[in-house]
């Protein structure tokens, strides 16, 4: 499976992957998506979103989803998100090779535009599949091109009907297994681990406007240059999250005209903010727009702040957690919270029982070409991953 998906979206000069939603390299990605299901037999359905599950119905009742999301951050790595896939059919195939017969449905979710990257909302198909965006929102949403979401999916061949389907229906629980975007497990010598939570976190425009002029004849005193109070800003918001242990990030800015010798006349920028509490969240946003207005007034340039999603808090479900880590050979998977965001996290918040599987990730880069898993802790993924499925489907499940 690792040998189809390498080449797919894959920059010949980063290494990296660019599969945004909708584009050819994600629809490809999609086509081995639903290769992989009629190979194992399993029963395709998809929604309006664009978001697909196979199910492999051998039983009855609420059914147990596993799987994850194809498409990546611009260029990104090669695990975040397919590592769930594939270890996903990767477990099926190992249960039918033991023989388990799964008392209920089993299915393989693949959620479309989880990264973002292309519409800016983060998790978009999980959101619009479980009410938490409505289609008003969503038919709005355009990418860097203009490009409206239903344009963009039409244009790929699907028929956008946008909003909760019958997709998740008899869905009982939620188990999407991951690469870890961290160095916990590294630091713990561990291969495997399982979430506790989501840190709170949020997208936030911010437009600074200014005045544009000639680069070499406007005096600096005489300056209105909004590329100099977003590179404050940007300082001051790394220093209040350093200060408290959170997070603060400015990974995309656009300037208008965006010309070597021209003053700007406006730069947005987008902050990424993440916090333990959603307390903390908000004050740290909050902060980090004062900073930026108080700069704005010493340089005579104007700022405003849009918000442009924010996730609360996620406790995944504490019973849940502890019923998969618990009674392994090598004892139990550590516990631990990630300041990443999943569908995982859309789901569990709908009310879903959710849990996380992580795989040790050594370089604990992400959202990188640099991210990486060694071959033997993916092989212990799909362990892990068939494991918890036979617990959550086999004889006596309760969920
Ligand atoms: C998704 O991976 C995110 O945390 O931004
Ligand atoms: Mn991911
Ligand atoms: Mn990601």
């Amino acid at each position: 499976m690792w040998r189809d998906l390498d080449p797919i979206g894959r920059s010949a000069s980063s290494g990296g992957y660019f599969r945004q939603p909708f584009g050819s390299a994600e629809r490809e990605c999609h086509a081995w998506f639903l290769e992989q299901c009629a190979a194992r037999g399993l029963e395709v359905e998809s929604d309006g979103n664009g978001n697909t599950i196979g199910w492999w119905r051998t039983g009855e009742g609420q059914g147990v989803l596993t799987g994850s999301h194809l498409d990546s951050v611009l260029d990104g790595g090669a695990y975040d998100g397919p590592l769930g896939v594939v270890s996903s059919f990767a477990a099926i195939d190992l249960l039918r090779d033991r023989g388990f017969v799964p008392q209920r449905p089993l299915g393989v979710g693949a959620f479309v535009e989880e990264e973002g990257s292309r519409f800016g909302l983060a998790c978009l198909g999980s959101r619009l599949m479980t009410g938490a965006i409505s289609p008003a929102a969503a038919q709005e949403l355009r990418d860097r091109d203009g490009v409206p979401l239903p344009d963009a999916m039409a244009a790929s061949g699907l028929d956008p009907s946008l909003g909760p389907g019958r997709l998740l229906e008899g869905v009982g629980v939620f188990v999407e297994l991951h690469v870890e975007q961290g160095r916990d497990l590294v630091d713990r010598g561990a291969a495997i681990g399982v979430a506790s939570e989501i840190w709170p976190h949020g997208r936030y425009r911010f437009d600074f406007t200014g005045e544009a002029n000639h680069a070499g004849t406007t005096r600096m005193e005489d300056r209105h240059d909004p590329m100099l109070t977003y590179a404050m800003t940007a300082m001051a918001a790394n220093e209040q999250a350093r200060a408290s242990g959170e997070r603060a990030t400015f990974g995309r800015i656009e300037a208008v005209p965006n010309g070597t010798n021209a003053v700007p006349s406006r730069v947005t920028a987008w902050l990424d903010a993440r916090c333990a509490t959603d307390d903390s969240l908000e004050k740290l946003v909050t902060e980090i727009g004062r900073m930026g207005h108080d700069r704005a007034g010493r340089d005579g340039t104007g700022l405003s702040v849009t918000a442009e999603s924010v996730s609360a808090r996620v406790g995944f479900d504490p019973d849940l957690a502890g019923r998969l880590a618990d009674g392994h050979d090598g004892g139990a998977w550590p516990i631990i919270p990630t300041q990443a965001g999943h569908d995982a996290g859309i789901l569990s918040a709908a009310g879903i029982p959710t849990a996380m599987l992580f795989v040790r990730n050594p370089t604990g880069v992400s959202h990188s070409p640099a991210e990486a898993a060694e071959t033997a802790d993916c092989l212990a993924g799909v362990e892990a991953l068939a494991t918890s499925l036979e617990r959550l489907a086999g004889e006596g499940a309760t969920e």
